[in-house]
Parts: structure tokens; C-alpha cells; sequence
């Protein structure tokens, strides 16, 4: 990230610890050393292998056309079936008593689902939307709580060759109707409602509201799973237990071309109008596969393996449902969220299916810091052997906090980085291999090339920041931008010619592992020195007293930027003020010394506010764009995607009266 002084990203935060993976794990670990040799050696051959993974109706002729650059063709040539690949070959090896799902609804209910069961309910689901007259290539929209009819509908989208789009089930009926008309979808799979922090919660009214302004949208199909009371539109509306139920058990799967369109998923970008991010089937797969195999070492036929995201969510499609099932693993999956009834939900589930594998996002992570080792400490956690995290850079302390008490100290924590549009896991350890490093993801898994470079295009050297690049082509890329390719082109592939820009900044320490350090609209300038947000929060987190940090970078008429953080303290530590012990304005002062001691005096924040809570998205990232309007004292942008919209009215609540522009005045007690 060189700035027009020449300086590149600050390169400050220093992580001295190293964890070598367990040699019990080592010894029998699915991905090797070896696997970065060959893939070295030959990064095309070695996917061609990864796709030997799974079952083709037709070989493929070519790996990779990359011919028509940045568009590009994986396996070329081969036809196969995503849903057989993921149901009926596990059926067919005689595995079909084999647990796919052991699911958790909100309320305690439960169901246990074999492959066998879960291929016959896709079938009957597959024929049911052939009833309706999906053809090949139609947009099915997705929109569900976290039930086993979202996978259902998903593999049975996938089974007939009609793209899915899931939409997440707690975005508004505005942001489903500006999906379902960007992809054109004709048929909305919902339900009345699911449980959420222990209530019935509608989804329903919401797709009534979207549809009304959705002319082509001819079939609602409707999966009773609360009994809430619905509006019901005859000859448009199905419940899913009149249809699906009454459908035949069989029906083959067609095998459809490798770069048949599987599903798009809709990201948000600069702009207003979300991105339909599209995947394909045969590179999609592969990658997924090997890479849920490989980072989570998973063993099908011991493993209980759970991703504790929303199937709404990238992390959902491709570490939920086609990862594990592509690899016949059994998986977990729970309804609600993690304080329901109490905040030992997800440990109370870990004790009772015995699961061995956890991914999660580090938001989770810091959230149970906050309520604190007491709360996982009163269940039996000896049934897992790895961690996972993904979805944003997970700070050190938070590193060593999952390790510590949800691994006690014995499960290696694999950092993933990847993205809506890269499809699967790109950068992370391997965790028979790698001697992990808390923060840092590593380096790119075998077949994916990865850089950091500066502004102009030019890989940075070791020890130095810059911006994450892909530097080839992989096979679970995005393909296009539904229906805009050129939004394609200008967004991935124009700032860096022939790099994929990720849009993250990004470090590579001494010995050449990638730290991942934010969104690059993250990064604050302080008197001419780029400094990533991630470091400066990572070092309030590693205070004793902290939970969770979020720091922007507010205009500031001397220093160009100051850094403003928002701090949430941890639950063991009391209030300030309010116990005898340190005050708000001492905990701060305290606060602002440490990062100046970790970091360097330029990154000592000018500002700390402590709240309760953060603003973040759905998918829990937190919105630093509302932070920095707050610390600007500008009117608050678009909250629509916020979870929880109060939150931002008590930090502003909590926000020294006179503003915060500028370094010397309006900052109150907390100033320098
Ligand atoms: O900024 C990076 C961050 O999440 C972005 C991708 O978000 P999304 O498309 O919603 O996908 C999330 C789940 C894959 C990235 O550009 N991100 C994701 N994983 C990490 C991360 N940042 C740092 N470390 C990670 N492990």
C-alpha cells in the first residue's frame, strides 16, 4: 500500500507465539507436505486430482480454458450432478445409514437425517419443483430459517439444474424483492417462520410484501415449521408437506456441464446494488471438497463436523451443505442462536453429538469471551479436536481464547480466509502441517497462488503491508457478476491488470505468512503512516480487560486521521465506575497506554469510547462505516443491513457532548 510518501502499510504488531501442530494429528493427517510439493509442481494437475474427489457422468477433456480471461472454464468438457455427487454415490457405497444431519431446532426439537433419508426427501423435492414447472437453468429464490428443508431445497435446485439463490432469512422483504428480480426468479421457497432467541420468527409476510412487486414469481412454496398464522394466496402459494410429500421418492439426476451455474449469492459492495455472485458446478465442487477434507482433516467415518454459520451465507453453501456432504461426513446443524435458553447453547450441542471439528466466526469467539471461560467450562468439550474460524481477521487474543478454552490448549485453530467470490478456503493452515501463528492465516493452500503487492501491481517483500491479490486462477471462482459482466471485470480485475484484487490489505511477516488486515477501506492514515485497523483492535484485545475493539480512523485536522476506538469490555470485568473499581475515563486512559506499548505511540488511540455493543451485520462483521460516521459526528448512513438498529443509538448516547473533530478539543476525558 504505498502512499505518496512511498510508505507501505505499517508493518507493528508483533505475534511471537508458534503452536506445531499435534503429532497425533500429523501422523494421520489427510493433506501433507507433500500436497504444497505437487501442487508446486503442478498446479493444474493437482486440481485435476482434487476433482478425481468426485464422481463424473463424463470426464473432462481440459482443466482449465482461461482463454477468455478473467471468464474462466474449469474442466471443460465433464458432466456431472452436484446433489448425486453429494447424496446418492454415498447411498449407492452403502452409506446411506449414515448420519448426514444431526439437526437442533431452537426449542430443543430434533431430527436425525441418513443420506439415504436426506437423497429420498432431495428426490421427492426435486420432482415437486418440476411439478411447478422449474425447468433447467430457472432461479429458484431461497428464503428459510436454518431447517433441514433449506438443504433439501437447495440440493434439489441443484439436482434439476435450476440455480438457487438463499436469501439470508433475516435481510428485509425490500433486500429479497431486489434479488429475486436481479436474477429473475419465477418460484420463492420460504416458511412461515423459524425460532430466533426463543420466539416464533415470520419470514412469510416478509415474501408476501417482496412478491407483490415480483409479477413473474408464480409459486410460493411454504414449509410449516412454527404453525404462525399466514396470509395465504391461492393458486400461488404451496405448502411444502401437500407437495413434496405426495412426490415419488426416485428421480434421476440429470448430469448437467462442469460449468453449469449452481447458485448465486448476493454480496453487498460500494454501491448500493448488491452483487449476484455466480458459481458454477465442477470447479465449485472440487474445491470445496478438497478443501473441507484437507483444512479440516475431516475422517467420515468418525467426525461430527459443524459449521456454526448460516446456510444464508457463503460459509453456509459451501461448509455446510456441499463441502460435507460432498464428502459423506456428518454434520451438525442448530436453528438458533448461541444464548438460547443460555449462554452455553453451542457447548451444551459440542457435549451432547460429540462434535470433533468447529468453524466459526470470530465474532462468535469474542462474543463468548465477553460472557466468559466459565460458561464452556461447565460442559465436556473432549470430543473436539480442531477450530475453525472465518468471515474476519480474528485478533490474537481471541486466537489464543478459542485454543485455550474451547481446545483446551489441544486443538489446532485453522484461520480460513476466503470470500463470497472465491467460493471456498483459499488462504489458511493445514493442520497436520502448519505451525500456526495466532492471526495470521498463513499461506495459500497448495493449488492457490496468493500475493501482497503495492500500489503499482509489485509483490511487496517480506516484512513489508500492501494489497491481498490472487495471482491465478482457481476452480471455485466466481464466474461473473450475474447479469453484469463488466462490473465483473471493473471490480475484480481492473485496479491490478491480470491479478484478482480482493479488496483486503494485507502483511507479510519475516517469514513470508500472510496477516490479513481488513477491508483496504479499513486502513487509516495517521500523520502519513497507513495503519490497519485489525492491529490497533488486536492490541485492545489483548488487554485483560477487553472483549471486543472497533477502531476507525475520523477526520483530523492535524494528524489527517486519529484513531477513534469503540471498546466493549469483557463480562468478568465490571463496569466502570460502578463497582469501587477503575473508572471509564481511567479504564481508557489505561487502554490508550496499552496500545501505545503494543504498537508505537502512533497508533495510541485518540478516543475510546466503552459500549456495550457493536454495530455489525447479519453475518456479524461490524459496519466501521457507521463507527466512523459517529466518531465524524456526521448523520448515520444506511442501517438497513444492521442487526440490531439501537445499538447505534446508545453509542451515540455514550459520545462526549461538542463532537469529535478534532485532535485537541471535543474528546473529552479521553483526550491526550
Ligand atoms: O475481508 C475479508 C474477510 O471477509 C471478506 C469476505 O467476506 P464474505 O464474502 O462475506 O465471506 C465470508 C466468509 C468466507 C474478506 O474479503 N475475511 C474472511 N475470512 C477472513 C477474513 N479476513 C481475515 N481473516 C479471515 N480468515
Amino acid at each position: 500500500m504505498t502512499g505518496s510518501g512511498g510508505e507501505t502499510l505499517s508493518n507493528l504488531l508483533h505475534e511471537e507465539r508458534r503452536f506445531p501442530p499435534p503429532p497425533e494429528l500429523a501422523d494421520a493427517a489427510n493433506a501433507t507436505a507433500a500436497d504444497y510439493a505437487r501442487a508446486d509442481a503442478d498446479r493444474l494437475a493437482f486440481w485435476a486430482e482434487a476433482a478425481g474427489r468426485l464422481e463424473w457422468a463424463r470426464p473432462f477433456d481440459e482443466v482449465l480454458d482461461w482463454s477468455r480471461a478473467p471468464f474462466a472454464r474449469w474442466f471443460t468438457g465433464g458432466r456431472l450432478n452436484a446433489a448425486y455427487n453429494c447424496l446418492d454415490r454415498h447411498v449407492a457405497a452403502g452409506l446411506g445409514e449414515r448420519v448426514a444431519f444431526h439437526w437442533e431446532g431452537e426449542p430443543g426439537d430434533t431430527r436425525t437425517i441418513t443420506y439415504a433419508e436426506l437423497t429420498a426427501e432431495v428426490c421427492r423435492a426435486a420432482n415437486a419443483l418440476r411439478a411447478l414447472g422449474v425447468r433447467t437453468g430457472d432461479r429458484v429464490a431461497v428464503y428459510m430459517p436454518m431447517i433441514p428443508e433449506t438443504v433439501v431445497a437447495m440440493l434439489a435446485c441443484a439436482r434439476i439444474g435450476a440455480p438457487h439463490t438463499v436469501v439470508f432469512g433475516g435481510f428485509s422483504a425490500d433486500a429479497l424483492r431486489g434479488r429475486i428480480l436481479d436474477c429473475d426468479a419465477h418460484v420463492v421457497i420460504t416458511a412461515d417462520g423459524g425460532y430466533r432467541r426463543g420466539k416464533p420468527s415470520a419470514l412469510k409476510p416478509a415474501v408476501d410484501e417482496a412478491v407483490r412487486e415480483c409479477p413473474d414469481v408464480r409459486s410460493v412454496l411454504v414449509v410449516r415449521r412454527t404453525g404462525q398464522e399466514v396470509d395465504w394466496t391461492d393458486g400461488r402459494d404451496v405448502w411444502w408437506h401437500d407437495l413434496v410429500d405426495a412426490q415419488p421418492a426416485e428421480h434421476e439426476a440429470e448430469a448437467f456441464d462442469s460449468e453449469h451455474p449452481l447458485y448465486i449469492m448476493y454480496t453487498s459492495g460500494t454501491t448500493a446494488r448488491p452483487k449476484g455472485i455466480l458459481h458454477t458446478t465442477g470447479g465449485y465442487l472440487t474445491q470445496v471438497a478438497w478443501s473441507h477434507w484437507a483444512v479440516f482433516d475431516v475422517k467420515p467415518d468418525r467426525d461430527v463436523f459443524w459449521t456454526a454459520a448460516d446456510i444464508g451465507w457463503v460459509t453456509g453453501h459451501s461448509y455446510i451443505v456441499y463441502g460435507p456432504l460432498a464428502n459423506g461426513v456428518t454434520s451438525v446443524m442448530y436453528e438458533g442462536t448461541p444464548d438460547t435458553p443460555h449462554q452455553g447453547r453451542w457447548w451444551e450441542l459440542v457435549e451432547k453429538y460429540r462434535v470433533s471439528i468447529l468453524y466459526c466466526a470470530p465474532t462468535a469467539i469474542r462474543t463468548f469471551m465477553k460472557w466468559g471461560a466459565d460458561v464452556p467450562a461447565q460442559f465436556d468439550l473432549s470430543s473436539l479436536r480442531l477450530l475453525g474460524s472465518v468471515g474476519e481477521p480474528i485478533n490474537p487474543e481471541a486466537w489464543v481464547w478459542y485454543r485455550r478454552y474451547i481446545g483446551s490448549e489441544r486443538c489446532p485453530v485453522v484461520d480460513t480466509w476466503w470470500q463470497t467470490e472465491t467460493g471456498a478456503q483459499m488462504i489458511s493452515p493445514l493442520p497436520g502441517v502448519s505451525v500456526c501463528k495466532p492471526g495470521s492465516a498463513l499461506r495459500p493452500l497448495p493449488g492457490i497462488a496468493a500475493d501482497v503487492v503495492d500500489d503499482t501491481g509489485t509483490p511487496v517483500p517480506d516484512g513489508a503491508g500492501g494489497y491481498l491479490v490472487l495471482t491465478e486462477p482457481w476452480p471455485g471462482m466466481l464466474r461473473t457478476i450475474w447479469g453484469d459482466e463488466q462490473r465483473y471485470v471493473d471490480t475484480y480485475w481492473s485496479r491490478f491488470p491480470g491479478l484478482y484484487f480482493a479488496g483486503d490489505g494485507a502483511k507479510k511477516d519475516e517469514d513470508g505468512d500472510i496477516w490479513l488486515l481488513g477491508r483496504v477501506d479499513d486502513v487509516m492514515n495517521v500523520s502519513g503512516h497507513r495503519i490497519s485497523t485489525t492491529e490497533v483492535e488486536s492490541a485492545l484485545v489483548s488487554h485483560p480487560r477487553v472483549a471486543e475493539a472497533a477502531v476507525v480512523g475520523a477526520a483530523d485536522p492535524t494528524t489527517g486521521q486519529g484513531v477513534v476506538a469503540f471498546v466493549i469490555l469483557r463480562g468478568d470485568g465490571a463496569a466502570p465506575g460502578t463497582d469501587g473499581s477503575a473508572g471509564a475515563d481511567e479504564v481508557a486512559a489505561e487502554l490508550r497506554s496499552h496500545v501505545a506499548r503494543e504498537i508505537g505511540p502512533i497508533a495510541r488511540p485518540r478516543q475510546i469510547l466503552l459500549v456495550a455493543e457493536l454495530p455489525k451485520t447479519r453475518s456479524g462483521k461490524i459496519m466501521r462505516r457507521l463507527l466512523r460516521d459517529v466518531a465524524e459526528n456526521r448523520a448515520l448512513g444506511d442501517v438497513t443491513t444492521l442487526t440490531d438498529s439501537s445499538v447505534m443509538d446508545e453509542i451515540r448516547e455514550r459520545l462526549p457532548s461538542g463532537g469529535t473533530g478534532s485532535a485537541a478539543g471535543g474528546a473529552g476525558a479521553e483526550e491526550a
